[in-house]
């Protein structure tokens, strides 16, 4: 079976500036790869790109079987694809629920919506107690759950995330990527993690690539990634140890 998402030579920039060049990357039905990568490597671009809120530029991606290369941000969520990103937030003057009823715009019958529901309150259930609470009055980590879970709306297959850790507090965070991981684990969701936390994602993913400088400099199995000297040297700031 070819993998879910496949990424090939992709190139992407600004303008004229070039950023990403020639990236190519795979994520398989069931995994959770992260993709790291110091501040301004292109991790963003590479997310947004294929989220398709970057314009096309070279390269191909296909998504379940399908070129998905260009498409629009809207249509990708419709076949399953969605990016939590970064630093976006909530619509903070509206409720929990309100929130979670913009995630499911494409769905028609309220059955439907009810079960994603269940979905989501399973994975956080502090969103559940929350439901009429406005959701810019929630704490930091509240809010990331309640992005998450608004992606979650939807019947994905893939959810990708852009620094899900900035702003958070170490607990909260370990508490976000625990229930990334269950969730992963339990309802078969494939995950594309974008962090510069390197220790954090590599604990909770399967894979994981190295970005620097718009180009994929390592990539490998997260337990090999852990313990290379370079990874540890460079992006888990251990490299006296
Ligand atoms: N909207 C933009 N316009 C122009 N340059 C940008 C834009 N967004 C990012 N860049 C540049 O692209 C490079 C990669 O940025 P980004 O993808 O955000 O990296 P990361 O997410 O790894 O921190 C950086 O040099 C950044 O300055
Ligand atoms: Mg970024």
């Amino acid at each position: 079976m070819p993998p879910l998402l496949e990424v090939r030579d992709l190139s992407a920039g600004y303008g004229q500036v070039p950023v990403l060049h020639e990236v190519s990357l795979t994520v398989s039905r069931l995994e959770t790869v992260c993709v790291l990568g110091a501040n301004g490597a292109g991790k963003s671009t590479l997310v947004n790109r294929i989220a398709g809120i970057l314009r096309p530029s070279r390269g191909t991606i296909r998504f379940d079987g399908e070129d998905v290369t260009g498409l629009s941000p809207e249509r990708l969520a419709a076949k399953g694809l969605s990016l939590v990103r970064q630093g976006r937030s909530v619509f903070p003057f509206m409720t929990v629920q309100e929130n979670l009823d913009m995630g499911a715009y494409l769905l028609k019958d309220r059955r439907a919506v009810q079960e994603r529901l269940e979905t989501v309150f399973e994975m956080f259930p502090v969103l559940k107690e929350r439901l009429g609470q406005r959701a810019g009055s929630m704490s930091g980590g509240e809010q990331k759950m309640l992005e998450i879970g608004r992606s979650l709306m939807l019947p994905l297959k893939l959810l990708m995330l852009d620094e899900p850790s900035l702003g958070l507090a170490p607990l909260v965070l370990e508490t976000i990527f625990a229930r990334i991981r269950e969730f992963n684990e339990r309802s078969g969701l494939t995950i594309l993690l974008v962090e510069q936390n390197a220790f954090g994602a590599l604990e909770i993913s399967h894979r994981g690539y190295v970005l620097e400088l718009g180009r994929v400099r390592l990539e490998g199995p997260s337990e090999r990634l852990r313990t290379d000297p370079e990874v540890r040297e460079r992006y888990l700031g251990a490299g006296a140890g």
